[in-house]
């Protein structure tokens, strides 16, 4: 039984880039109190007795996490959850808790659990019931409680492993990867509400984010989840990203670079490719997102395989993004965008929706309407004039709900960069979505630039 569990214990760390027979191997079991009481001290016990060179096991229980804790200077550490972590259930005590913590906040809101290192795994249980995170967030999302919400977590650690782990109702975002040469496989997301559906705002799941991307050398094999905001969105700083194998329902917001440049920042993400997704009832399947006034740039990027069922928009590009609930868009005093660069959606198939929105529309207009939004559109590009180039759409093949090849598209043609149109692999024009060839590159076709 010991030499078991040291076997598959060195394994696991050579798994992380270590010489495991050359370390001595420490290992901790995480106590639990059986009377419900907070074990969020025994937790950080384990991880600072066992910060390096160490194998982490949470045993086959409920461990109450019922404070926001931070697990730094890890090295070598193999952490098998073989139990649940529980957040508070009352609502009162994490907005308490959050209010006072010292985690160090992520730019969208401060995570409960906060892990920094050096190759660290972080290993759920095979079995469905455990390795779960339980935010109880339905009840927040029951009365539609936005104030003092945490992240579940930041994994910001160079070299790790996250598998076989569990959401289940969140509170709010999820995982926050800010580090490098990060695994993820087999995620799971329950973000759902029991009762709301995608339409209803009541109870809706907001900001239910699986992850936020922005570290360098990110490779997700395998999600599963039901959500309202965005399955994986790669975000400023983020290179080398790959996000495969995944199933997206629910009223899921997309696969998403951005949003970048919000308040003229400066933001890049380069060389990312989502690949084969199944995307259920989302607002998007792909989606690109740069505010007005943005600098940086997002360069080679790629969506492939892409089934859709009943999503809102196929493809998503807007390079003119602004707060929609606080009044009209501000003029682009810089004259600056985010440009744009080598993005590509190949092989899209599947059906439209009948909404073109979800529970989340909250304002007048809604924070996702571009002019011209009136019905659900296989493709809107609102792109700022001349800033977007080698853009190519390949394979597509995006119906209405009634399984009709007629979808509409939004495209504003003068909007086009010089000679995009040839390589754009669609009609750039407000109307029908209809395929076009695609030049070679190396034989650049007559510029089209600015035309009638
Ligand atoms: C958060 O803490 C501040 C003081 O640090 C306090 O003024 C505020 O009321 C608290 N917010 C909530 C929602 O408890
Ligand atoms: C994470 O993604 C969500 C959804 O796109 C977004 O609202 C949030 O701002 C992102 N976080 C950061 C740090 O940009
Ligand atoms: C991640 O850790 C590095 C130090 O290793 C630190 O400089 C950085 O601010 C951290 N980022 C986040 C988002 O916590
Ligand atoms: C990228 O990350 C993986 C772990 O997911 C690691 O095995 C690989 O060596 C990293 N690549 C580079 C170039 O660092
Ligand atoms: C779901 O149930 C909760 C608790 O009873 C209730 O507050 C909420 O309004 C319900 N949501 C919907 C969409 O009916
Ligand atoms: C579309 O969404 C609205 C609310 O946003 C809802 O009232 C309506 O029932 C939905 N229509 C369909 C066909 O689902
Ligand atoms: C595509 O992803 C699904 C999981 O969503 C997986 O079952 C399937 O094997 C993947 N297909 C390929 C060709 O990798
Ligand atoms: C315009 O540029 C200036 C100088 O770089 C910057 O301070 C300002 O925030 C920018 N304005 C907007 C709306 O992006
Ligand atoms: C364009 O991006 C793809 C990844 O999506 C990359 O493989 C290719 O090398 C890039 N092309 C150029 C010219 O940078
Ligand atoms: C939306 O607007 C387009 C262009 O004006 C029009 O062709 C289409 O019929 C409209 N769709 C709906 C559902 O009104
Ligand atoms: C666009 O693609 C062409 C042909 O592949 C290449 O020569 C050119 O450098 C690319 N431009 C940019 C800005 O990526």
């Amino acid at each position: 039984m010991i030499l078991n569990t040291s076997l598959v214990a060195l394994g696991l760390l050579a798994l992380t880039g270590v010489d495991a027979t050359n370390v001595k191997v420490k290992r901790c079991t995480v106590k639990h109190n059986k009377n419900g009481k907070d074990d969020s001290e025994n937790i950080l016990k384990a991880f600072k007795d066992c910060s390096k060179n160490a194998v982490i096991t949470f045993e086959k229980a409920d461990y109450n996490a019922h404070t926001p804790i931070s697990m730094t200077g890890l090295k070598n550490v193999v952490v098998h959850l073989n139990g649940n972590l529980n957040l508070p259930k009352d609502m009162k005590t994490v907005q308490d808790k959050i209010n006072v913590t010292l985690n160090q906040p992520s730019t969208y809101a401060t995570p409960w659990f906060y892990f920094q290192g050096e190759d660290v795994s972080i290993i759920g249980s095979q079995d469905f019931k455990w390795g779960r995170f339980n935010g109880y967030g339905q009840q927040w999302w029951d009365i539609g409680n936005r104030v003092l919400r945490p992240q579940l977590a930041t994994f910001n650690v160079t070299g790790g492993l996250l598998r076989d782990l569990k959401v289940i109702k969140p509170i709010a975002w999820g995982w926050n990867l800010p580090g490098r040469n990060i695994l993820v496989r087999n995620h799971f997301v329950d973000a759902m509400p029991n009762n709301g559906t995608r339409d209803e705002t009541v109870s809706f799941p907001f900001n239910t984010d699986g992850f936020n991307l922005s570290g360098h050398n990110i490779t997700v094999d395998g999600y599963y989840g039901h959500n309202g905001d965005d399955c994986v969105s790669v975000i400023n700083g983020a290179q080398d990203i790959v996000a495969k194998n995944g199933y997206c329902g629910f009223s899921s917001h997309g696969l998403s670079i951005g949003s970048l440049g919000r308040n003229g920042a400066v933001h890049t993400v380069k060389n990312v490719l989502f690949k084969n997704w199944t995307m259920e009832g989302a607002v998007y399947g792909a989606r690109f997102k740069s505010w007005t006034g943005g600098q940086g740039s997002a360069e080679n990027i790629a969506w492939e395989d892409i089934t859709l069922i009943g999503v809102s928009t196929g493809v998503f590009i807007t390079q003119n993004y602004y707060d929609q609930d606080k009044g009209p868009r501000p003029p682009n005093v810089n004259k600056t965008s985010t440009h744009v660069s080598n993005m590509s959606f190949k092989n899209f198939k599947g059906t439209l929706g009948t909404n073109w929105t979800d529970g989340t529309c909250i304002s007048d207009p809604c924070w996702n309407y571009v002019p011209g939004l009136n019905e659900t559109k296989s493709v809107i590009f609102d792109l700022y004039a001349g800033t977007a180039v080698n853009i190519t759409l390949s394979g597509i093949d995006i119906r209405t709900h009634k399984n009709s090849k007629k979808t509409n598209v939004i495209c504003d043609p003068t909007a086009l960069a010089e000679g995009e149109q040839d390589t754009l692999g669609f009609q750039c024009a407000n109307g029908p979505f209809i395929a076009t060839p695609i030049k070679k590159p190396g034989k650049p076709g007559k510029p089209h630039g600015k035309r009638e």
